[in-house]
This record gives structure tokens, sequence and C-alpha cells, in this order.
């Protein structure tokens, strides 16, 4: 096994070197502490493996995505939503009878306990969808066993019946319950849209481009709010409790909620007479906060490999419907302009998946609002698949440590003397 040396204090450590199946490295310092008494410092952990996991791989530098291997392009172009749900968390892709199987069950166990409706009841009238969600996700602990193995799929289930039965609280109008005889995405988009005084029918070019966005955020190995899952889920909480930390997590714009900053910035700059350039100026002037929401990652030093395949689908799924959106052009001409300048040149920073989702999320005519709703509904099978794995892989509980900087021993003094 190759090692890594550590020298410090006039000493050597031999560290392991740990090679990943796509010969990823990481030096493995579980013993650092203990030989030397030092830890490491990274703060945003953008340097540090939390775990070994087998779920996806991605190659940030070349825009590489996969899940168990599948290539991300291949999921989107093939495969179902419930497909990648099941491949994410049990590994393989499901046969045919296994397939049928997992519907039945997701179909089985849409429904909410009638009681948790009040809940919706005490929430304002104008409540944060995403704060909705994870409130109602934390209560389902509050009818179910922490130890039961039907949780996985009733979390996947139920989420999307919460999800809808939020937007209908926004807007005041009757929840619409879950058909078991549409499919998963069908079943969504009903809950969603229909009225009791109105048939609805799905429109068969919403439902494909849902289920393929779906796929592309299902999951995306230790961002930061399926990191927040794995560190919640390894003190042992339950299942519910731990994904709703996820969903909280996912709802700062840096991370899922940068889908609704986008669309709020794609209309600031349309207001404002569509002046590109002062908008890529704004980005780069350290001393102005502004971003350019949907751009840079992480991880991605290249094309974020979803945000092309999302591109192409808000191109197609707006020439299908036969609509326009003037956003799209601004998108397009801002990407363009920041494409071509030296500062996202620089530090390759090109647009991220949600850069062009907030466009296809409007032409199938979702509020802003539900956006980073959409992203949750996405990403829950890939915070259940690391849930599943850490779990599995009996994962030590997660306890960083710090280097202290604050004040060194003093005495207290009391209030008269201050
Ligand atoms: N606009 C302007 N400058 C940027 C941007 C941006 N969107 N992103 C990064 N930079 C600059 C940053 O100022 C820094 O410059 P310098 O080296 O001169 O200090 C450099 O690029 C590196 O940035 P960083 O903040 O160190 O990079 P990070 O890896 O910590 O941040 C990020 C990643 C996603 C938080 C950041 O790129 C960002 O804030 N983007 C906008 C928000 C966004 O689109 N988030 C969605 C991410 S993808 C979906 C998801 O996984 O949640």
């Amino acid at each position: 096994m190759t090692q890594a040396t550590l020298s410090l204090h006039d000493g050597d450590l031999a560290l392991p070197v740990r090679t990943g199946t796509e010969q990823e490295v990481g030096i493995d310092i579980t013993m650092l502490r203990g030989s030397t008494g030092a830890i490491t410092l990274d703060p945003g952990y953008g340097n540090t493996g939390s775990c070994l996991s087998a779920i996806t791989y991605i190659d940030g530098e070349a825009g590489v995505l996969r899940y168990r291997g599948y290539a991300i392009e291949d999921l989107a172009s093939h495969a179902s939503f419930v497909e990648v749900m099941y491949l994410l968390i049990h590994g393989e892709l499901p046969s045919a009878a296994q397939l049928s199987s997992f519907k039945s069950q997701l179909s089985l166990h849409t429904l909410l306990h009638e009681d948790m409706k009040k809940f919706y009841e005490g929430f304002p009238p104008r409540a944060q969808p995403m704060s909705v969600l994870s409130a109602m996700v934390a209560s389902l602990s509050t009818y179910y066993d922490a130890e039961d193995d039907l949780n996985f799929v009733r979390m996947l289930a139920k989420l999307k019946t919460i999800a809808a039965f939020s937007y209908k609280k926004s807007i005041g109008q009757p929840f619409i319950y879950p058909r078991n005889d549409l499919d998963f995405v069908e079943d969504f988009l009903h809950m969603m849209f229909a009225v009791p005084s109105e048939r609805y029918e799905v429109s068969p070019v919403v439902r494909r481009t849902l289920d393929m966005l779906l796929i592309l955020h299902a999951d995306h190995e230790q961002n930061c709010s399926t990191s927040t899952v794995r560190m919640v889920g390894s003190s042992g909480a339950d299942l519910f409790s731990t994904i709703s930390t996820g969903i909280s997590a996912l709802s700062g714009p840096l991370h899922g909620g940068a889908n609704t900053a986008v669309i709020s910035m794609l209309r600031a700059i349309r207001a404002d007479g569509a002046d590109y350039g002062k908008y890529v100026a704004k980005a780069k002037d350290r001393s102005d906060p502004f971003r350019l929401m949907g751009f840079g990652h992480r991880v991605y030093k290249n094309f974020d490999p979803r945000a092309r395949l999302i591109k192409a689908a808000a191109d197609r799924l707006l020439e299908e419907l036969d609509r326009t959106d003037p956003l799209l052009d601004i998108a397009k001409n801002l990407e363009r302009v920041a494409l071509e300048d030296e500062y996202f040149i620089k530090r390759r920073l090109y647009p991220n998946l949600d850069f062009y989702s907030g466009i296809v999320y409007r032409a199938m005519g979702l509020p802003t609002s539900m956006f980073t709703v959409l992203f949750a509904l996405g990403r829950l099978p890939g915070w259940i698949a690391h849930y599943k794995e850490m779990r599995e892989n009996r994962d030590r509980l997660h306890r960083p440590r710090q280097i202290y900087v604050g004040s060194t021993l003093r005495p207290y003094v009391p209030v008269s003397h201050r």
C-alpha cells in the first residue's frame, strides 16, 4: 500500500493512502491525532473526504457524473426517476419484477395520516413551501416507529404528497389526494395542478421533462445537504428527522435555493434593460456582494454535465409547448458574456444545474416558490441512499474538531466590576 509521510515536531509519521475505484487518492489521517496530537484544518471541507461511498462518482475537472457507475447522460435519456431511485438506494437497476413491486409500494404509501392535514392549518398563508416541507417531514417521525423497514418507502412515497399539499395551501386551493393509477411524476403533477371542479390531463411532455429533471437532481455525493444528512444520521437519529435537516440545508441560496435566486436575478437584469456587462462587472467586484447565481461550483471546474442537459431540455420543452421565455434569452446571453470574461475563465466558473432549471420549471407552470421543493423531491433518493449506506457501514458519530482561537483562561468578573 502506498504511504504518505508527514513530518511534524521533528518526527515522521507514515500515513496510509487510500485509492478509490476511479483512482481518486486520499491520505488516511484516522491515526493522526492519536499519534501526534495534531488535527487538520480544512474550513468548508474542500479537501476532506468524510467517508468511503459507492453511490456517486464525480470528476469535476472532466465534468463527469455517474450514479452507481452509470453515466448521468445515459440515465437521463433512458431511465425513469423511479428506476434511478431504486438504483441509488439498492445499488443495482431493478429487474422488471423488482421495478413493478417497488412501484406498487410507492403508490401504496402516498397518503398522509389525516391528522397531519391539520398541521397545514397552523402555518401562515404565506409560509415558504421549503419550511413547510421540512416541518412536515420532521413530524412524520411522530407517526412511525424509528426502526420500521417501511420508512424508506414511506418517505419516498409521501414527500410528493407533502410538497403538493404545501403548494395547495399556499394558493388556498383544496388538497388533491394521490391517485394510484398514475405513475410517480404524473401523480405529483396531478396533485399540484388538478382542482376538484375540473378534469386535469397531465401533459406527456411536461411529465417526461420533470422525470428527467428529478433524475439529474437525484444525487451529488457529499454536497451540503447530503453531508448534513450523514452528519445528523450518524447520531442515530431516525430517517424522518434526518431528512428534514437535509431539506433545511438545501433551502439556502448557495445550495438548492440558487434555482429561485437565478430567476430573481434574471428578472432584475431584464427589468434593468438587459445590460449583461453591468451584472458581470458587479459579480467581479469584490466590494459588491452580488454573485452570478447559478454559476460556479465547489466540485465542477468544467461544465456541469447536468447544466448542459437542462439547457437542452429548456429549449425542447419551450419548443414543444410552442412558447417563448424572455428569461431564457437573458440567461443564454449572460452565459455567453460570462464565459468570454477573463474573471470567469480564470476561476473556471461555469453554469451549474440551477442556471437553467428555473426556466424549465417556469415553462411547466410551476411557481418560483416551489423550485427548491422540486430539488428536494429529486434529491430525496440520494439522501436516503447515503443514510442507508452510512448505517450499513456503521460509520462513526460525525464529530469534527476545531482550532480554538478565543481567549485563554481568565477569571470571572462580577457584574458590579464590569
Ligand atoms: N459569481 C461571481 N464570482 C464567483 C461565483 C459567482 N457565482 N462563484 C465563485 N466566484 C468566485 C469567488 O468570488 C472566488 O473568487 P476569488 O478567488 O477572487 O476570491 C472564486 O470564484 C472561488 O469561489 P469560492 O466561493 O471559493 O468557491 P466555492 O467552491 O466556495 O463556492 C459556490 C461554490 C457554488 C458556493 C459559488 O460558486 C457560488 O456562490 N455560486 C452561486 C450560487 C450557486 O449557483 N449555487 C448553486 C450551486 S450548484 C447546486 C448545488 O449543488 O446546490
